[in-house]
């Protein structure tokens, strides 16, 4: 294929990208997003904070502008997200107790409802774990509803999108060896075991030095996939330049190639310009729109696949 999602769709997988609303005012932009991606996710314009800004009052017009832009150009969407404990509305933020937990679960249910059909997966839940050694959940007012409220989002969702796969989605689960992979693994085994309904994990994928792309990944995903779901990969980025960040690139996907339920890799944004790391040079375009050495070894990665 000469496009990524042509090169992509050769394995059967998709090629995405984040698109924010902004990109709808910026036809250069667009025009890579149509050429290259058959996945879109909003960058923030379905997150809880835009979909409800009041309790009750839903607000849809900013993630419709990509959903319906997507479907319009045949394009597949990922939601994101249902249930997090960022960027919730200020009247969300806090409330605790019994009153989150109705109003989260009323945000997941109307949120999965309004969008029913249209969306090939969702973020359910959203970086609900801890970073460190502890492998513990995060603590935020969402998990002080009680230990239960990730498979409760997951029951609300599939209640009322039954169509579309459920995921959990997270970041620094990339390396097998680290506390937070084995809690999220461990979380997913027991869902499994116990008929709560999820189908895929995503892993968010933002590397740079500090988080660099581990060695094992092909075991992360492996191990994950063996569980029964899908793996995706849901917002790549890899800090760096040229060749040596191209080699990067290429092997998170020989990665997701070398697993047959790795089902498809999204990057997050187009242009370096648009990512939302205030500096640097994570993605495949450059502030000009031109394909990086990333992009490359990218396509060509997917292509000897
Ligand atoms: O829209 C307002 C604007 O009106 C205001 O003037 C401006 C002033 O700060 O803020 C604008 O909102 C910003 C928004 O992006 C849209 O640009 C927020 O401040 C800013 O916090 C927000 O950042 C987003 C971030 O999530 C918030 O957590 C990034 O764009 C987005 O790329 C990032 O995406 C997350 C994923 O959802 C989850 N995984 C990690 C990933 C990277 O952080």
């Amino acid at each position: 294929g000469s496009t990524l999602q042509a090169a992509a769709a050769e394995t059967n997988r998709y090629f995405g990208t984040a698109m924010a609303a902004h990109y709808l005012n910026n036809s250069g932009t667009m025009n890579i997003v149509n050429r290259e991606f058959n996945m879109i996710t909003a960058e923030n314009e379905m997150k809880m904070d835009a979909m409800q800004p009041n309790r009750g009052q839903f607000n849809w017009s900013s993630g419709d502008r990509i959903v319906n832009w997507a479907r319009q150009n045949g394009k597949q969407v990922r939601g994101h997200a249902l249930a997090w404990h960022s960027q919730q509305p200020g009247w969300m933020q806090n409330m605790s107790g019994s009153t989150l937990r109705t109003a989260m679960l009323e945000h997941v249910t109307g949120v999965a409802t309004y969008y029913r059909g249209k969306i090939h997966s969702w973020d359910v839940v959203n970086e609900a774990f801890a970073d460190g050694s502890s492998g513990a959940r995060r603590s935020s007012n969402l998990q002080g509803t009680g230990n239960d409220w990730i498979e409760a989002a997951f029951r609300a969702a599939r209640a009322a999108d039954p169509g579309a796969k459920l995921c959990y989605n997270d970041y620094n689960t990339d390396n097998w060896s680290h506390a937070k992979t084995q809690a999220v693994y461990n979380m997913v085994k027991d869902f499994k075991s116990r008929g709560v309904p999820i189908d895929c994990v995503g892993f968010q994928a933002h590397f740079n030095s500090g988080n660099p792309v581990p060695s094992n990944y092909h075991t992360t995903l492996g191990n994950f996939a063996a569980l029964g779901v899908d793996v995706q990969i849901t917002e790549l980025d890899i800090e760096g330049s040229g060749n040596s960040q191209g080699e990067q690139y290429r092997g998170i996907v020989q990665a997701c190639l070398s697993v047959a339920r790795c089902t498809g890799i999204t990057v997050w944004g187009v242009k370096d310009s648009d990512s939302w790391r205030a500096s640097g040079t994570p993605l495949l375009f450059d502030g000009n729109g031109n394909k990086k050495a990333a992009y490359n070894y990218t396509l060509d990665a997917l292509n000897a696949g």
